[in-house]
């Protein structure tokens, strides 16, 4: 077994789009010892999102990137991970649609987290379409990125019990604590081979 520290990290970088809790997360697990990823980079599609106050605040480098249909940037965004030696990719809460060819480069190496309990509830709108069908759970679930929607290899999910009374805000909320645990470990339970 490798041991992953210090140098030895696996150069990660998180692609967000919105509020960013799961990248302020995985920020503080990747400066715990057991944790086998360091944080390289931070990339965003959106210039307002939030969530680049972290790579502020941590001191990550953090670029935009325009992730428009024919893939214009594409190449841009390939050397900026090169440059950076990044070997893994984590989604957390970007709402782009990575390129086949994109996907292909990296294969394997691209975690998303995505709101339910998958294969269930595979797109948008996961938390209002649970309480409308009246489902008894979700939860969330870190898999691999393939080229389908939400639908590479699971590695790990966490449950969560819907209440009669809930709204989709408070699912989303609850999901969310579930997920800041469940990152980590699914990271841990990828790395644990090595
Ligand atoms: C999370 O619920 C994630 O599963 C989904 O988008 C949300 C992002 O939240 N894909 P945050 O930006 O990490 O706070």
């Amino acid at each position: 077994m490798v041991k992953l520290t210090g140098k030895n990290r696996i150069k990660t970088a998180v692609f967000i789009s919105g509020a960013g809790s799961n990248l302020k997360n995985l920020i503080k697990f990747s400066k715990y010892n057991k944790s086998p990823i360091q944080i390289k980079c931070v990339i965003s599609d959106n210039k307002y999102a939030k969530g680049l106050n972290y790579a502020k605040k941590f001191k990550i480098e953090k670029k935009i990137f325009k992730f428009d249909k024919e893939n214009k940037n594409e190449k841009k965004i390939l050397d900026f991970l090169k440059k950076n030696q990044v070997f893994l990719i984590c989604l957390a809460g970007f709402m782009k649609i990575l390129s086949k060819n994109f996907i292909k480069k990296f294969n394997g190496k691209i975690l998303n987290i995505h709101p339910s309990l998958l294969p269930k509830y595979k797109g948008l709108n996961t938390h209002q379409r649970v309480i409308d069908n009246n489902e008894k759970f979700s939860g969330c679930t870190v898999h691999f990125v393939n080229s389908k929607l939400d639908s590479g290899k699971i590695i790990l999910q966490k449950k969560v019990k819907v209440f009669k009374n809930d709204n989709s805000k408070l699912l989303a909320k609850r999901v969310l604590k579930k997920e800041h645990i469940l990152y980590p470990e699914a990271i841990i339970k990828v790395f644990s081979n090595l």
